[in-house]
């Protein structure tokens, strides 16, 4: 039997921690806290926390090729140089929707960032519907729109041999997959790899494994739920101790740690006292899986 170990890490106490990200070069955890308009980056040796104000929404943060690294922020995919705290916005999306943000992104193996939107949150996972699109950026800057009428675009990744896209629209409560052509990075065939069960509550971020199973954040659902996509089958759960489980990324030196980040926003006063260590970001340890390191912006 395996022994897996919760341990509450990064005390970041976000209004929406999300986005984690492995940087291997740095070996420190990124992550962001959206509605708290912050980049974070923690160190395990450390267990410092450096941030950097983006003063909007920020929804995620990857490492860039040429260094630094490219964030979401509002509607902006916008370069952020760490040493300087200096921000460029690159390019922007959903121009003729301003009520809109951005909300997950991920970069492919050749450097191709998938971002999706979201429209204008009443309340936390109440949005104004099919608002929302997916869109990718390549390296010229230039952007692309996959899908459109999407609710709340959310979690994304690959397949071990790319040529399969698993993504999240949270609303729909589904996980799905797409063929990917990792040339044109145009999707085709979807179709839905596991419905949420009872008590799982709503598909936010995920990751997938060194052996090609996911790992999906389960918003409301306090819990990370791992499913083999080529069977649908629910193969194991991880409780955590808050109920806002917003994504999660393997790391550590060998990719065994699963990181998982949560939200406080939108807690009950009630809730809020049951769950003290909501908004904080956990490490999941004695999985008997590793992760695979993650990929830097190409453009
Ligand atoms: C979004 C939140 C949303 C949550 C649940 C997150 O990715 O950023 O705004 O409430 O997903 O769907
Ligand atoms: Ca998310």
């Amino acid at each position: 039997m395996s022994s897996v170990q919760v341990e509450c890490v990064v005390k970041s106490s976000a209004l929406i921690g999300e986005g984690p990200v492995w940087e291997e070069s740095e070996q420190m955890l990124l992550f962001v806290d959206i509605a708290g308009k912050k980049i974070h980056r923690w160190s395990p040796t450390t267990n410092q926390i450096q941030s950097v104000d983006t003063g909007d929404t920020v929804s995620f943060a990857v490492p860039r090729r040429s260094g630094g690294y490219v964030a979401g922020v509002g509607r902006s995919i916008v370069a952020v140089d760490w040493s300087t705290q200096a921000m460029t916005s690159l390019v922007e999306v959903d121009e003729d929707k301003p009520n809109n943000r951005l909300n997950d992104g991920k970069v492919d193996v050749i450097g191709r960032l998938l971002a999706g939107t979201m429209g204008k949150e009443q309340r936390p996972a109440e949005v104004q519907r099919r608002q929302g699109a997916l869109f990718s950026v390549t390296s010229d800057l230039s952007v692309t729109s996959h899908l459109s009428q999407v609710d709340i675009s959310n979690g994304m990744d690959w397949s071990l041999d790319h040529k399969t896209f698993f993504y999240i629209d949270s609303l729909s409560l589904t996980v799905d997959a797409f063929d990917y052509d990792l040339n044109t990075g145009r999707l085709g065939n979807r179709r839905m790899v596991y419905c949420m069960q009872e008590g799982e509550g709503l598909p936010d971020g995920m990751t997938v494994d060194a052996e090609g199973r996911l790992w999906v954040a389960c918003y409301n659902g306090g819990r990370v739920i791992n499913i083999d996509p080529a069977t649908g089958v629910r193969l194991q759960t991880v409780s955590l101790p808050v109920m806002k489980i917003t994504s999660c990324c393997f790391g550590g030196p060998d990719y065994s740690d699963l990181y998982v980040t949560s939200a406080s926003l939108g807690l009950e006063q009630s809730e809020s006292r049951q769950q003290p260590l909501a908004g904080h970001t956990f490490r999941v340890r004695g999985l008997g899986v590793k992760g695979r390191p993650s990929n830097a912006f190409s453009g």
